[in-house]
């Protein structure tokens, strides 16, 4: 029997759709959009994003769907297989989830951490100072967190794409959605007077977070602004690592997909637009505007519980909510790099689901105590060629995101633009029966625009184009 008639699918499209959502909506929409939504100029960056979702994003998107539902492999044999010759690209595809599965893991832990906290009543002592970097920077206790997201994820991968994978998301998603929704509404209904008198509201918090802000614009300014929208939206929609190849090979043949993947970034776009009305007027009205520079782990891990103690009494209950959801999100973004890997080495080398969940269960484990080790017995300071100082994490970050990722989806554009021909993504598309509406966009896109955009991407994190 084949390997084609013997591979698992995704029992609908609403399963594709929550499951790839799934994968999309992570920390990046949690921690990262509301802060370059902050410095970018509010509603200026939203209006970027929103754009360049519908067009750059949607591109990469439909690309590696449409590659893993007419190849029906998983990254690593994908491209091989779409085009001898092309093995190279599968290998890198491969390669970016295996360096982000242990730092995610590493940093699932540490939510984990705040989760408990919270319940159990220490939510005050977490927002105190230097509760965080003592966490991170103990011997065991983060890597027993690690372990125990770890196995979370590695359960949910093992009972297999519609048992593990689609069930999961079906009930995680919804209840994502709904406490995001919620702590949403009620941080717009907020206020507090700060020691020096001054009175902030939620609801002023959200006016400077969709309202956009041209004050002191320059062109310079503009440019920056799209770049650091194209480097959000890359990451957040889970593209150029090999996941969406792998989730599309399990779409049947005559699903929908301009109509899931169209969901897809309503369902991306809506959560991370959410995350900010969340954050922002939370942020503003206990921190003031200085407080919104915060962004990554900061802005989580210390920000947010601060703000949470300052509450009072409802604040350990929103902690309780707000850490339940951010597991969520980073559980099933997590389950989709594991799977990524999984089904590549479930293809390449015939490996039942089992023994190659084993095999990517010990790479994430080995790299996650390297990541844990970063922060204690192997500390050390490097400076990125974008001038951030780094640790392991941020190295591992920084050549998947910054490096790898473009390098890949350049290499994807090439293929399916000029070598393949934008064909063969449209008649996969099509072969439902469905009207591919943005076709005309699409192929002007992937030939030109999308490969443009992020060699200046890679060039920029590269430290080799500075003006933006
Ligand atoms: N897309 C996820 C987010 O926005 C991040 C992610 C990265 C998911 C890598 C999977 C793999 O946070």
């Amino acid at each position: 029997m084949s390997t084609e008639k013997k591979r698992n699918s995704f029992s609908g499209s609403i399963g594709f759709v929550l499951a790839a959502a799934g994968s999309a909506v992570g920390l990046g929409n949690i921690w990262r959009f509301p802060y370059l939504a902050a410095k970018d100029g509010g509603g200026l960056f939203l209006v970027v994003y929103l754009v360049l979702a519908l067009t750059f994003g949607f591109t990469l998107l439909t690309s590696e769907i449409a590659i893993g539902r007419k190849t029906k492999q998983s990254p690593l044999t994908a491209y091989s297989k779409l085009k001898s010759g092309w093995g190279f690209l599968g290998v890198l595809a491969c390669i970016v989830p295996m360096i982000i599965m242990p730092y995610y893991c590493v940093i699932g832990g540490w939510v984990i951490k705040y989760l408990v906290a919270f319940v159990t009543g220490e939510g005050g002592i977490a927002a105190e100072d230097g509760y965080f970097t003592g966490f991170i920077t103990a011997n065991v206790e983060p890597i027993v967190m690690t372990v125990i997201f770890l196995a979370v994820v590695a359960f949910i991968v093992l009972r297999g794409v519609n048992k593990g994978i689609e069930s999961f998301s079906k009930v995680l998603m919804p209840i994502l959605v709904l406490l995001v929704f919620g702590i949403a509404v009620f941080s717009m209904t907020i206020s507090h007077t700060d020691a020096s008198g001054v009175t902030r509201s939620g609801l002023d918090g959200f006016k400077i977070y969709v309202i956009p802000n041209f004050e002191g614009l320059t062109v310079k300014g503009f440019f920056s602004v799209v770049m650091d929208a194209m480097g959000q939206l890359f990451y957040s929609l889970s593209v150029a690592m090999g996941i969406m190849i792998a989730y599309g090979s399990y779409v049947k043949d005559d699903a929908n997909l301009v109509k899931s993947i169209n969901q897809i970034e309503i369902f991306d776009t809506a959560v991370a637009f959410l995350a900010g009305a969340m954050i922002i007027p939370a942020v503003y009205t206990f921190m003031g505007t200085e407080g919104m520079a915060a962004s990554g782990p900061s802005l989580m891990f210390v920000s947010l519980p601060k703000i949470f103690a300052a509450m009072g009494g409802v604040g350990r209950f929103v902690g309780i909510l707000f850490f339940a959801m951010v597991l969520f999100a980073a559980l099933t973004s997590a389950v989709s790099i594991m799977e990524a890997v999984v089904a590549s080495f479930m293809d390449k080398f015939r490996l039942s689901r089992l023994k190659a969940s084993l095999i990517t269960i010990v790479i994430a484990l080995v790299g996650g105590l390297a990541v844990c080790f970063g922060y204690n017995i192997w500390y050390f300071e490097y400076t990125l060629p974008n001038g951030a100082v780094a640790q392991i994490l941020d190295i591992m970050d920084y050549i998947s995101n910054n490096v790898m990722m473009p390098v890949v989806a350049i290499g994807t554009c090439i293929l399916i633009g000029w070598v393949l021909k934008p064909k063969t993504v449209i008649e996969e598309v099509e072969k439902s029966g469905c009207k591919f509406g943005r076709k005309q966009l699409y192929i002007v896109m992937v030939r030109f625009v999308t490969p443009v955009l992020l060699l200046i991407l890679l060039l920029k994190s590269l430290g080799i184009v500075t003006v933006i």
